[in-house]
């Protein structure tokens, strides 16, 4: 399938790594521009889509700052000349899993700010220059954002309004053309879900009906896709993508 994303300019956070990096690798085999923004560096990946010959502008930036988005934001219209395509996949869970009762107010400014201002502020700070392209959205949600899990409550409520905030805003941009729709991830193997203090080892993938976790490259395939026109009846969607593990 031809996904026709030639010379679409595709904005990745959370583009240094892990599902990010895959989306990212994967437009630009398609023939994408990719702005890549991140609070690590994200120009080792800028680096690889220049191997294959693509296009990659490496934007350090928090995405909790609203200022700062607002102003990569206008590097990226400058640099390109505006954008067809926004991932938000930059996202946090705070580094120790704990019940509410024992959680940090840092834990909680962490995982909001972070996940769900996050989100806000790229997709307020985006829509002018995808709408004057009817261009798209799509945010990041979790599994873990439809349904209840014990010493991730705040990031499954961050996800919950991930979730929430995806269909909103479709209704609302709707009438310009924009299409806003949402991934929810099962476990998958990136730096996000290991070395967590707390987390029991082997129960992502044993979550899962596959008995394993996925690749970034697969959740990547299905971004891709919802960024594409061939998508183009789908907006509001909520698309689950986790080996089945919220299936039973
Ligand atoms: N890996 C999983 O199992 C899994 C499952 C479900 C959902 N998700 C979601 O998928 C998304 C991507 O996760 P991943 O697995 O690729 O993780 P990852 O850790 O590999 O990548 C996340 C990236 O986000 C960046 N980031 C974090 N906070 C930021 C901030 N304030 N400003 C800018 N950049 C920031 C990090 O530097 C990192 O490069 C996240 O939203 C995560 O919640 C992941």
């Amino acid at each position: 399938m031809n996904l026709e994303l030639e010379g679409k300019v595709v904005v990745i956070t959370g583009g240094a790594s892990g599902i990010g990096r895959a989306t990212a690798l994967g437009a630009a085999r398609e023939g994408a521009k990719l702005a890549l923004i991140d609070q690590s560096d994200a120009k080792s990946v800028a680096g690889e889509i220049a191997d294959l010959g693509g296009e990659a502008l490496a934007l350090g930036c928090d995405i909790r700052d609203a200022a700062t988005v607002e102003a990569t934001m206008a590097r990226i219209v400058e640099r390109f000349g505006g954008m067809d395509v926004l991932v938000n996949s930059a996202g946090a869970a705070g580094s120790v899993r704990k019940p509410v009762i024992e959680t940090s107010d840092a834990t909680w400014d962490l995982t909001i700010e972070t996940n769900l201002r996050g989100t806000f502020n790229l997709c307020r700070a985006a829509l002018p220059a995808l709408r004057e392209r009817e261009g798209t959205i799509i945010n990041i949600a979790s599994e873990l954002g439809l349904i209840g899990t014990a010493n991730l409550v705040v990031y499954g409520a961050s996800k919950a309004g991930v979730i929430n905030f995806t269909r909103g805003l479709a209704v609302e941009e709707g009438e310009y053309g924009v299409r806003v729709n949402c991934v929810c991830p099962g476990p998958v193997d990136t730096p996000f879900v290991h070395h967590k203090p707390g987390a029991p080892k082997n129960a992502p993938a044993a979550a899962t009906i596959m008995g394993r976790m996925g690749e970034p490259e697969e959740i990547a395939d299905v971004i891709l896709f919802l960024a594409s026109p061939r998508a183009s009846y789908m907006t509001g969607a909520i698309v689950v993508a986790d080996g089945g593990a919220t299936a039973h």
